[in-house]
């Protein structure tokens, strides 16, 4: 765990622990639960809990789950109150924060139902107010919370109290943000299916619970956590009100910590070693900040923005900015496979051999093509020999409509050819019949994902055709812990490690591409990813791993800081354009509900990133290209 320097406690207006994982986190926080526990119990007491519901809680109730059976844990003398739920949805549907905390928690616990609470999405409009006030004096009268479980939405909300939510607020109607409900899309198979309210315990309810912990994972989270703990407490950013309240504190994980000016910024809030990697850092945000490309930093502009001890020990700006600048154009390279016959001692990657065996992981299929298209256009137009493993099927991203789609075809088709009794003409009418029967939000039969699992092939085996990938060039691993799962609840197991192993054994590639390292750790890349970190631990020491270099990339939620970059890929206008029509392939993954503000669709945001990141170049005083696609290298030994 990472403890906080005296001045960024200073600069961090609550409490913020660092853990090295979310699992590290929720350990440390369910055995603080369970002493909480049995400490009322020894007083003759019940414990009062507020609970959250979403992705980050979920490994703090599996934890809780094993104490209970692994330790005896009891929560008889339990009461808990939940934050919040959907209005409009009753109990039973499928995405109702009653049925989450049932399914991932209440069942598994000997806790009495009737010490259960979760707000009642299905009450009348007409008796919502009167309800949201009994809901309070249910707390009253349990004696109030004696711990507060929170999370984070990327509005700044805790609870469903979305920015503009005052401190004083206590549990009520609200209408939910668009950014919150399209985080919600997912679950909902369309952000147009997410209910637009929901009742939520008000700022004020959960201030008044005696401590409160919130939790965040992966590096979604980091911009508004590192918010929330260092700016003042506004209106605009709820979970900053968390600040004025005594016993209230943040864990996260590093990922999530990332953004947090002790990680980002450790110069400006106390002496720091100045390794390369800081120097980098520090003075790609310098350059940044004072708006100057890095050739152009003078003296003043280090000593006045709080690094003048870096001056004093490589100083003057004139070299120290040379030196950095040197390395940043090291990182710009066309040849991410290395260039043949070239000297290669300022290149990211080895001249040799040539050509490579390549691996790139996909975690779903199209994450790849979004990531990093164009770099797979120029590895395959290098005469690098190039595998896509696209891990999962990805199934459970396909609407309905598109499968449905696909049913259409094979019956026409089978009616053209006079197939209908055939077997794949079977089973599209089969898959057909069970869509059409399918309740709304209802899950998938076998038969259906197997269906969407195909067409999802069949678009990315498109994609990568249009990034120069022929069809053999394309597998899929269909990994069992997606086959058999849910979003949020995946468990892979040994069989899934044991096929990542057992492809890159059998490939032996001299360079890997992934994606998912610092993403929460319940979703599929970050899942995927794993898997892959547990097969590089198991390949460690044979003979051909040494000589293999792994590089990450990222999704297009998240972008790289240009100081972590180690290959930076240039692309022309005319490759950026080749890189949108290929992802124009999953047009199943298109946005279900497009509005005419903002980015929204898959190739948008790809493009923004790419486009986005060449400025960043050109503004710290590099060349100025179109677009950009960037790795960082990763070291397995060292992770
Ligand atoms: C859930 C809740 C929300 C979530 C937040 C983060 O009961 O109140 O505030 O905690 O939206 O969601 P996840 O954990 O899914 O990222």
């Amino acid at each position: 765990m990472n403890a906080p320097s005296l001045e960024s406690q200073q600069r961090e207006r609550i409490p913020t622990t660092v853990c090295a994982s979310a699992d590290e986190a929720c350990t440390q926080l369910a055995a603080e639960i369970a002493e909480l526990i049995h400490r009322n119990e020894q007083a003759g007491r019940n414990t009062v809990l507020g609970l959250a519901t979403g992705s980050t809680p979920v490994r703090l109730y599996r934890e809780l789950i094993r104490l209970h059976r692994e330790t005896g844990l009891s929560f008889k003398r339990v009461i808990t109150f939940n934050l919040d739920e959907y209005y409009g949805l009753p109990r039973t549907h499928p995405e109702s924060y009653w049925r989450f905390m049932h399914e991932q928690l209440f069942s598994h616990l000997d806790i009495p139902a009737e010490n259960v609470n979760v707000p009642d999405g299905s009450v009348a409009r007409s008796d919502v107010f009167a309800w949201c006030r009994s809901y309070e004096e249910r707390i009253r009268a349990a004696g109030g919370l004696d711990l507060q479980i929170l999370g984070i939405g990327r509005t700044g909300h805790i609870g469903f109290n979305e920015p503009g939510s005052t401190r004083e607020s206590r549990t009520r109607l609200v209408t939910l943000d668009g950014l919150t409900r399209r985080d919600a899309a997912r679950d909902f198979l369309g952000e147009a299916n997410v209910p637009r309210h929901a009742i939520t315990m008000g700022v004020g309810t959960i201030l008044d619970a005696r401590s409160i912990v919130l939790l965040a994972w992966g590096e979604a989270k980091a911009a508004i956590i590192a918010q929330a703990v260092e700016q003042p407490p506004t209106e605009a950013l709820p979970a900053s009100f968390l600040q004025g309240h005594p016993r209230a504190r943040f864990l996260i994980d590093r990922a999530a910590a990332s953004a947090l000016t002790r990680v980002r910024y450790p110069w400006l809030v106390g002496s720091i070693e100045w390794t390369a990697p800081r120097v980098r850092q520090s003075v790609v945000w310098l350059s940044q900040h004072v708006k100057k490309p890095v050739l152009k930093l003078l003296d003043e502009d280090y000593s006045e923005h709080g690094m003048a001890d870096l001056l004093t020990e490589r100083g003057p700006a004139y070299g120290l900015n040379i030196d950095v600048f040197n390395e940043l154009q090291h990182t710009i390279t066309g040849w991410p496979g290395g260039k043949p016959n070239a000297d290669d001692s300022h290149r990211p990657e080895r001249a040799s051999p040539h050509p490579k065996r390549v691996v790139v992981f996909s975690p779903e299929p199209s994450h790849a093509v979004l990531g990093m298209g164009g770099t797979l256009r120029r590895l395959v137009d290098q005469g690098h020999d190039v595998t896509v493993i696209c891990q999962t099927s990805g199934s459970l991203a396909l609407p309905d409509e598109e499968a449905l789609l696909a049913v259409d075809l094979v019956g026409e088709l089978s009616g053209a050819f006079e197939l209908s009794g055939g077997p794949a003409a079977g089973f599209a009418a089969d898959v057909g019949r069970q869509l059409r029967a399918k309740a709304a939000f209802a899950g998938d039969t076998p038969e259906i994902r197997r269906l969407k699992g195909l067409v999802r092939r069949c678009e990315e085996r498109a994609a990568l055709a249009a990034c120069g990938l022929g069809r053999e060039r394309v597998r899929f691993a269909d990994l069992a812990f997606y086959e058999r799962g849910r979003y949020r609840q995946f468990r892979p197991d040994a069989t899934d490690a044991a096929a990542v192993v057992a492809i890159l054994r059998e490939l032996r590639p001299h360079q890997i591409f992934a994606t998912g390292d610092r993403d929460d750790p319940s979703s599929i890349t970050a899942v995927c990813f794993d898997l892959i970190r547990r097969a590089c631990a198991e390949l460690q020491d044979e003979a051909w791993f040494a000589a293999c270099r792994v590089w990450l990339y990222r999704g297009v939620e998240t972008a790289w800081d240009a100081a972590e970059i180690d290959m930076a890929v240039p692309f022309s206008p005319r490759e950026l354009e080749q890189k949108t029509q290929a992802i124009f392939h999953h047009q199943s993954q298109r946005s279900q509900t497009p509005v005419a503000a903002g980015l929204r669709e898959p190739w948008q945001q790809a493009e923004q990133h790419n486009r986005g990141l060449a400025s960043v170049y050109d503004a710290l005083g590099l060349a100025n290209y179109e677009a950009i696609e960037a790795f960082q290298r990763w070291r397995p030994a060292s992770a």
